[in-house]
């Protein structure tokens, strides 16, 4: 399984990658405001510092919605680095610039996925990434998880070769979860991955390990 971190914040990005078990980046517009990062000058700039911490596939998304505006978007967020994946919202535009990305070879990661049936559209408009938001259906009483098992199964159906990134990741539940199902990757903030580490008996073991051989130096 895949680690992506979930954020703009170059500090959490730096601490994820120094645990040497981070595969990649996403990012999305709201994430980026959240570290006051504003203006088209300034996004691109910080995707590029982003590339410049991970040696692996860094989402940048595109704002406009109208099909020629995603193109023109993408492809200039594509020319930036060899490592930038074009995030493209699911809407119906959004379908046909993935399509024309895949067939340019542009890397694409289909964003605000909530359902089975839009995942399809995904995996046959050739996006390289499907991004199911399953924390936000959990919000909403919908059963989030469901959702990747779903995809899980229709796309080992017909082979499609879309990878699975389970976004919108909350807490290390989440995490084993979508590791059991097979999501090929997960995307989550950092406290996700930091609670990966945490057992008591882990600190109490290891207490004791300290403990036993200071009493014989
Ligand atoms: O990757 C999608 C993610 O950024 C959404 O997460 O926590 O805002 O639902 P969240």
């Amino acid at each position: 399984m895949k680690f992506f971190i979930d954020t703009a914040n170059l500090a959490q990005i730096k601490e994820a990658q120094d645990l040497g078990i981070l595969d990649g980046v996403t990012t999305n517009p709201s994430l980026m405001a959240k570290e006051g990062i504003t203006g088209k000058e300034n996004i691109i700039k910080h995707y590029l510092a982003i590339c410049n911490i991970v040696d692996g596939p860094v989402s940048a998304e595109v704002i406009a919605t109208d099909f020629a505006g995603m193109v023109k978007e993408g492809e200039e967020l594509a020319k930036l680095h060899k490592n930038i994946v074009v995030k493209v919202p699911m809407i119906k535009e959004g379908i046909k610039a993935i399509s024309y990305f895949s067939k340019k070879g542009i890397k694409t990661n289909c964003t605000l996925v909530f359902s089975a049936g839009q995942a399809l559209l995904a995996a046959k408009a050739g996006a390289t990434y499907v991004s199911p938001f399953l924390g936000r259906l959990d919000d909403i009483s919908s059963d989030g998880m469901r959702l990747i098992e779903d995809i899980r199964v229709i796309y080992d159906n017909y082979m499609y070769e879309t990878q699975i990134l389970a976004a919108s990741i909350r807490h290390t539940m989440h995490i084993l979860k979508c590791a059991e199902i097979g999501a090929d990757v997960m995307t989550g903030p950092l406290s996700s991955i930091n609670g990966l580490f945490n057992h008591p008996l882990t600190d109490s073991g290891l207490k004791q390990f300290l403990a036993d051989y200071q009493k014989g130096n």
